[in-house]
């Protein structure tokens, strides 16, 4: 049926009948908070290029915490800002890890929320490397032994679920096999499948301290040219056990979220990193753009290209939009 007899601004004609046919509903349900914490007490400091990110010490965590949970959002996902670094990143599969602790309070005071732990030795490390760094280069397998430590430490903790973003080959079924030998057969994983080396996490490595002091991270992460390639990735990760896979960065590899969600049949997250939303912030903040209106069209438009759940420094806020 062509023009005059069809014409397709007949259901656009207004909010009820939009509402009927709209084809994407973006959910509470589909949010994942991140959340920087650091050691102390009563602290919140302003991360500047993410407006209304902080680094919490636990007790402002738990509010935070505390507040996603009451909007309705599922789960959070932990990062750490650790005292010290060293070589090996020993903070990161520490007991008494700045993470570790953080899972271990929230799971007391807010048990049904699930807590995420990202996975990775970057913020911990001297180096700023996501791995064990011999002279110039990552050292893939002498890698994998301290990420699956570090999971094993988050789950051990109470971690609902396990998300390593390292990108070293191999790695999802070191995690799967310690976990499976410490009885925590319960516990999933969400891989950061496909990564990319991306420009984008540029205010997120400010924020958690964790850029490389040397060379780049472009012989682990992806190359934003390959799309074939994450069907591999995603592929391994799954054979190797990975319970949900991600995409990274979200807004500019689309084609990736619906490429891999036509092709896989687990729950597909899609990680709205840090300078999609600062770019966001900064343009709003010009009066360039309507933030809160890019934003629900960012995230609506990630879930159209097939992410079930979105990783977002806008969650709390969209989940107030969701609610009005
Ligand atoms: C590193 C890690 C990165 C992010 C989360 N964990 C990226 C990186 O530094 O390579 C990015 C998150 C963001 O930009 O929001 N393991
Ligand atoms: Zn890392």
């Amino acid at each position: 049926m062509l023009f005059p007899d069809y014409r397709p601004r007949r259901l656009r004609q207004s909010e009820n009948l939009r509402r009927m046919i709209r084809e994407t509903q973006l959910s509470v349900n589909d949010l994942i908070l991140p959340l920087f914490v650091i050691a102390g007490r009563d602290v919140k400091n302003p991360i500047p290029s993410m407006p209304g990110h902080f680094h919490l010490s636990i007790d402002h965590f738990l509010k935070t915490a505390q507040q996603a949970y009451d909007l309705g959002i599922p789960a959070v996902i932990i990062f750490g800002i650790p005292e010290k670094k060293d070589a090996l990143g020993t903070e990161a599969y520490a007991d008494n890890g700045i993470v570790q602790k953080a899972t271990r309070a929230l799971k007391e005071k807010l048990p049904d929320l699930v807590a995420i732990t990202d996975v990775c030795l970057c913020q911990y490390t001297e180096h700023g490397h996501c791995g064990v760094v011999e002279g110039n280069i990552i050292d893939n397998d002498a890698s994998l032994d301290l990420i699956a430590r570090t999971a094993l430490s988050h789950a051990k903790a109470g971690a609902d679920m396990v998300a390593p973003s390292d990108m070293m080959d191999g790695r999802i079924g070191e995690i799967r096999e310690i976990l499976d030998e410490n009885n925590l057969n319960q516990v999933p994983i969400m891989s950061y499948a496909a990564k990319y080396c991306s420009a984008y996490y540029g205010p997120f490595r400010e924020a958690a301290d964790s850029a490389p002091k040397f060379g780049d991270r472009r012989t682990y992460q992806m190359d934003p040219a390959n799309a074939l390639e994450a069907i591999r990735e995603v592929t391994l990760d799954i054979e190797e056990g990975a319970d949900i896979i991600m995409v990274k960065p979200a807004l500019a590899y689309l084609d990736i979220i619906c490429r891999v969600r036509e092709e896989i049949d687990l729950p597909v997250a899609a990680y709205n990193v840090s300078g999609e939303f600062s770019m966001v912030k900064a343009a709003a903040k010009l009066g360039w753009i309507d933030g809160s209106k890019v934003m629900m069209e960012t995230l609506t438009a990630i879930k159209r290209a097939g992410a079930d759940l979105i990783l977002t420094y806008f969650a709390i806020e969209a989940a107030q939009v969701l609610q009005s």
